[in-house]
């Protein structure tokens, strides 16, 4: 069975889009089967990876306003895109999902269709990872409702921890009632620059606040991840000797030997 990684924070620009583009290609460099899901209609992580989104011809947005409470009532297999990586696929949105967030508030099961739609997918992959909107939503709230952990991206900026307790209230609340295993997989630091001691200082801020909940990788500020995107590649197809591509492919194999030692405990 799969696990489901929701990459989430409400604060825009913090390296989420980012983040699961490249720590998906890292996996499935690492031949993890991965899949990747966009929940926001910028649909940055689908175009990211390649896949033109303008006329996407099924959308997430059907996918979440037609399933039925049993799952079925689409074709999942319409909604998957292969990418260059022989491990990862994607199910890309666009702008159309914006409206299935004003549609899907007055629905049955509104917090559970990301859920529906999804579960039989669970079995075809090691690792689904959830891309997420910066805004504490409707769309955020469904895939916090179907994912096994949140990982958090916290850029090194000012203000890296500001609106991060609404965050954690929202996953407290969800634990309480729609989703009551939904793990904190960790807080990421990106954007790091060790020659900024603001960057230094909120590392430490971090490591205070949350512990061994951060993970010891830390993603470096580097102009080659933000140029892959508009190449349509992640960064190990991009540049396999850059910092920012060292430092993916480091939190994917940090993720992997923490879930390797929780099988074991
Ligand atoms: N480690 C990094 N080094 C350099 N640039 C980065 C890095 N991480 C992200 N960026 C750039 O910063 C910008 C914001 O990153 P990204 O889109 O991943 O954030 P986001 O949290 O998904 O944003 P949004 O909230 O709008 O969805 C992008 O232009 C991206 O290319
Ligand atoms: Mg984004």
């Amino acid at each position: 069975m799969g696990r489901i990684l929701a990459i989430a924070n409400q604060k825009g620009g913090v390296g989420k889009t980012t983040t699961a583009i490249n720590l998906s290609a890292s996996l499935a460099a690492g031949e993890s089967k991965t899949l990747l899901i966009d929940m926001d209609p910028q649909g940055n992580a689908g175009s990211g990876l390649g896949v033109p989104i303008r006329d996407l011809e099924c959308s997430i947005y059907d996918m979440l306003l037609n399933v039925d409470e049993a799952g079925a009532g689409i074709d999942v297999a319409s909604f998957l895109h292969r990418t260059e990586l022989k491990f990862l696929d994607v199910i890309p949105s666009n702008r159309d999902l914006a409206g299935a967030e004003i549609e899907l508030v007055s629905m049955e099961g509104r917090e559970f269709r990301l859920s529906r739609a999804i579960s039989c997918l669970r079995e075809k992959y090691d690792h689904i990872i959830i891309d997420c909107p910066p805004a504490l939503s409707l769309l955020t709230i469904n895939a916090l409702v179907v994912a096994d952990a949140v990982i958090v991206p916290l850029q090194c900026e000012y203000f890296a921890l500001e609106g991060i307790s609404e965050l954690m209230n929202t996953i407290e609340l969800i634990r309480g009632s729609l989703n009551p295993t939904l793990a904190l997989e960790g807080i990421l630091l990106t954007m790091f620059d060790s020659r900024m001691s603001l960057a230094n200082q909120v590392v430490e801020e971090a490591r205070t606040h949350f512990g061994d909940h951060v993970f010891k990788t830390l993603i470096p500020r580097n102009v080659r991840l933000s140029e892959c995107p508009s190449f349509g590649k992640p960064i190990v197809l991009y540049d396999l000797r850059s910092k920012g591509c060292e430092g993916y492919l480091s939190l994917a194999s940090e993720l992997l030997q923490r879930e390797a030692a929780r099988k074991v405990a």
